[in-house]
């Protein structure tokens, strides 16, 4: 059966790409895009699109029963650098929007639900280097409490409920479709926008700091996987570890210079670095590999490659 498919915060940096390759697979009116604000055209008019606040359960309700919808991808949260400036609002946007869709599965109008998870759920207890799948997790930012919050409620309401949840811990995602916003690891973004433009990029963390990264096209594989897998293959109900490609500021932007060797790398540290040394270096993901073929593909020298070619492209 073709599932009915619906993408809360659909605008965002994942939603944006992973709508539009559902939308491929699945076909363009089985796949309703929402978000609280409009975006890109090509989201907009190749299949459904309806503006609603995630926070709103009667809405999120109605656009559910309206498009009879099977699956829903919550997407919509606020991230680690701006939950430190608005705390209460992180914590009520991330987890009202994850209950209401924890509850509307639960009742039964819909039938598997996709919410991500995040290396924030770690903390500065977490060994570092090749995070384990089960290990300590004290979360010190507002946006890691909620991921790990909300990794506790969909294990239960797993085991209590029944309700089909699947989530991966997502590292930092590296895109050019779409800016991320708000986040620890968006430098690694930010980079290929400013080296293109000025050739220069004056970074947030320091030159060591090491940080679990991925190519969107990896990150995008993996979500519509973990979907597809059959439910008795997914074990584990709270979230996922996925590796990826772990590099400094320091590594990317050597790789940067061998396509242009004049870029110039300076680091102010702020604010975020207190959250970047929280966080793991490096993950081990063998859970997800062995449960449901889990593999990445892109390293940082392809990833690299993508990132300057496709964004020179764009601002010619
Ligand atoms: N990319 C996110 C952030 O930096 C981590 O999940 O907040």
């Amino acid at each position: 059966m073709t599932p009915k498919i619906l993408i809360i915060g659909a605008c965002g940096q994942i939603g944006s790409e992973l709508t539009m390759s559902l939308r491929q697979i699945h076909g363009n009116k089985n796949v309703v895009a929402a978000d609280i604000r409009e975006g890109k055209d090509e989201l907009m008019t190749s299949g459904p699109f309806e503006i609603i606040n995630a926070m709103d359960y009667d809405v999120v309700k109605n656009c559910v029963e309206k498009h009879q919808i099977t699956d829903v991808y919550l997407l919509a949260a606020m991230l680690s650098a701006t939950g430190e400036k608005f705390p209460m609002k992180a914590w009520d946007l991330n987890m009202n929007s994850l209950f209401h869709v924890l509850n509307l599965a639960k009742d039964g109008l819909i039938k598997k639900l996709f919410w991500p998870s995040s290396i924030a759920v770690f903390g500065p207890t977490t060994p570092r280097e090749n995070t384990p799948q089960f290990t300590i997790m004290e979360p010190t930012t507002v946006y890691g409490i909620t991921k790990q919050t909300g990794e506790r409620w969909c294990e239960y309401y797993h085991n209590k409920y029944g309700v089909d949840v699947r989530s991966i811990r997502y590292p930092g995602l590296i895109s050019w479709k779409t800016l991320p916003g708000g986040g620890t690891t968006d430098y690694a973004v930010d980079i290929f926008h400013k080296a293109i433009k000025d050739n220069a990029y004056d970074c947030f963390l320091s030159e060591n700091t090491a940080l679990p990264m991925m190519y969107m096209d990896d990150a995008v594989r993996a979500t519509m996987s973990i979907m597809e897998a059959p439910s008795d293959a997914i074990k584990i109900r709270s979230s996922y570890n996925l590796g990826g490609i772990s590099f400094t500021p320091d590594m990317i932007s050597k790789e940067i210079k061998t396509h242009l060797p004049d870029f110039k790398m300076s680091y102010t540290p702020d604010f975020r670095q207190a959250i970047a040394d929280s966080w793991p270096m490096s993950i081990d993901d063998t859970a997800a590999q062995n449960d449901w073929n889990w593999k990445h593909n892109y390293d940082l020298k392809e990833m690299t490659n993508v990132m300057l070619k496709n964004l020179s492209t764009e601002t010619v």
